[in-house]
């Protein structure tokens, strides 16, 4: 794999990089990136229109299950070349910060340290009503499990369309974002809003941009590198190719 010949000694020489994930740096784990189409019992549906408050307050049972669904799925699959990639990196640059959309916990499996999972973890559930934490709940089929401290409705802990980011991750990442000198937009779509703004962020305040995607997205014309491919093969060439 050839890269562009500025783009090696830049890295080489960066103290502050962020680094901005999307669901194409796990799909080569075995992962659907959102808007993939899903498959069987869920082909029927968008993700749109199970993530949201709005679907939980219409039905309950059926944004509980497709959790379920997802976090098994989640629990059988390991991270790939491209996440170990990000903690190569991360060794290797003094200042690094991982923000990531994904909430399948697979870069801190991985072993990235500096993590910000700016839409939650699948794995952590919490009650809706009074955001206790739950390690451990019944799944009887009928019913969605219930808080053991106030009887409300346990749901997954992460970012459901129209809610808000947690206020910390996204001022970390704010902060991440426009003091880094480079930054990296990989497997993502960058159309959700606050992640997609980021490497504008990163932009305006002087940082180089550096995208990589199986294919361009609305960020691709802003960014300074471009590099077109699987995450998982690219990052990989890029560690080596840079660090040796
Ligand atoms: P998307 O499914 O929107 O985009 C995945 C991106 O990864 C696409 O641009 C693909 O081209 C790219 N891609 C796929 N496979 C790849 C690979 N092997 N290597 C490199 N790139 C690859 O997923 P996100 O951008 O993560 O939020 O979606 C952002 C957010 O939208 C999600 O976190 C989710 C959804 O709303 C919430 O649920 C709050």
């Amino acid at each position: 794999m050839t890269f562009p010949p500025d783009l090696l000694p830049l890295l080489l020489r960066t103290s502050k990089l962020a680094a901005l994930t999307g669901a194409g740096v796990s799909q080569e784990s075995g992962l659907r990136t959102f808007r993939d189409a899903q498959s069987g019992l869920w082909a029927q549906y968008k993700p749109e229109d199970l993530a949201s408050p709005q679907a939980f307050a219409r039905d309950p049972k059926l944004v509980w299950d497709w959790y379920a669904w997802r976090r098994e799925a989640v629990k059988a699959v390991r991270p790939n070349a491209g996440h170990y990639a990000l903690v190569e990196i991360e060794k290797r640059i003094p200042q690094f910060t991982l923000i990531t959309q994904n909430v399948d916990g697979l870069h801190r499996f991985a072993g990235s340290k500096n993590v910000l999972e700016l839409h939650g973890n699948i794995q952590r559930v919490r009650c809706s009503e009074c955001y206790t934490f739950a390690e451990t709940w019944g799944d009887d089929s009928e019913s969605v499990p219930k808080c053991e401290v106030c009887g409300g409705l346990l749901r997954p802990d992460v970012v459901w369309f129209g809610e808000a980011l947690p206020r910390d991750s996204l001022e970390a990442a704010v902060e991440a974002a426009r003091t880094c000198e480079v930054f990296f937009s990989v497997g993502t779509s960058g159309v959700v809003q606050p992640a997609a703004s980021l490497a504008y962020a990163a932009r305006n305040r002087g940082a180089v941009v550096v995208e990589i995607n199986l294919e361009p997205t609305p960020l691709t014309p802003k960014a300074d590198f471009f590099l077109q491919g699987k995450s998982g093969e690219i990052l990989p060439a890029l560690v080596k190719a840079v660090w040796g």
